[in-house]
């Protein structure tokens, strides 16, 4: 099992898709471990997004993460990763597949919804950073788990 951090980016919120991008994770069979909302401080923002320090579009990033309430989430299964990636879709919205989130419910390259972590060592770091109080994480067993994966899979 694998966790990776998600967030619902301050377009989502204004939008009012919190529950419709949320059902859609549940319903591909992930799971939420972790989940808060929060307009989050520009020095958290900036930290996440540091490995675009240099790039010009950096400020306005950090600018629109924090112009409003964005939702947090610490999701897990199985390559959790790679499935919530796929799902999100492409970056720039308006060329972003068709069953994406980003391709079903965005238009622009910026304001494309949703941040999903893109390796094991970011997944890692950015969970740190949000999720940094290990209280806030609930390990737990959905009753549909059996269901979700088959037995083979390794997931128990
Ligand atoms: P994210 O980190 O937010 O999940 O998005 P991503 O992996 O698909 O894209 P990434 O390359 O990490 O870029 C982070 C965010 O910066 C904005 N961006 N603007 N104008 C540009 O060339 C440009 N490139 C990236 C996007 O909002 C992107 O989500
Ligand atoms: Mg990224």
């Amino acid at each position: 099992m694998e966790r990776t951090l998600i967030l619902l980016k301050p377009d989502a919120v204004q939008r009012q898709l919190i529950g419709r991008i949320i059902s859609r994770i549940e319903d591909k069979g992930l799971k939420i471990v972790g989940l808060k909302l929060r307009q989050f401080p520009t020095a958290l923002i900036q930290q996440h997004y540091a490995v675009h320090k240099e790039r010009p579009f950096y400020k306005d990033l950090v600018g629109f993460m924090t112009s409003g309430p964005v939702v947090a989430m610490a999701i897990e299964g199985k390559n959790a990763i790679t499935v919530m990636r796929t799902l999100i879709g492409k970056t720039n919205s308006a060329e972003a597949d068709p069953g994406t989130i980003r391709g079903d419910l965005g238009m622009s390259f910026s304001n494309n919804l949703v941040h999903g972590s893109d390796s094991a060592e970011s997944a890692a770091t950015e969970l740190a950073l949000f999720f940094g109080d290990k209280d806030e994480i609930c390990s737990w067993t959905p009753v549909t788990q059996t269901w979700v994966y088959s037995s083979e899979e390794g997931v128990s």
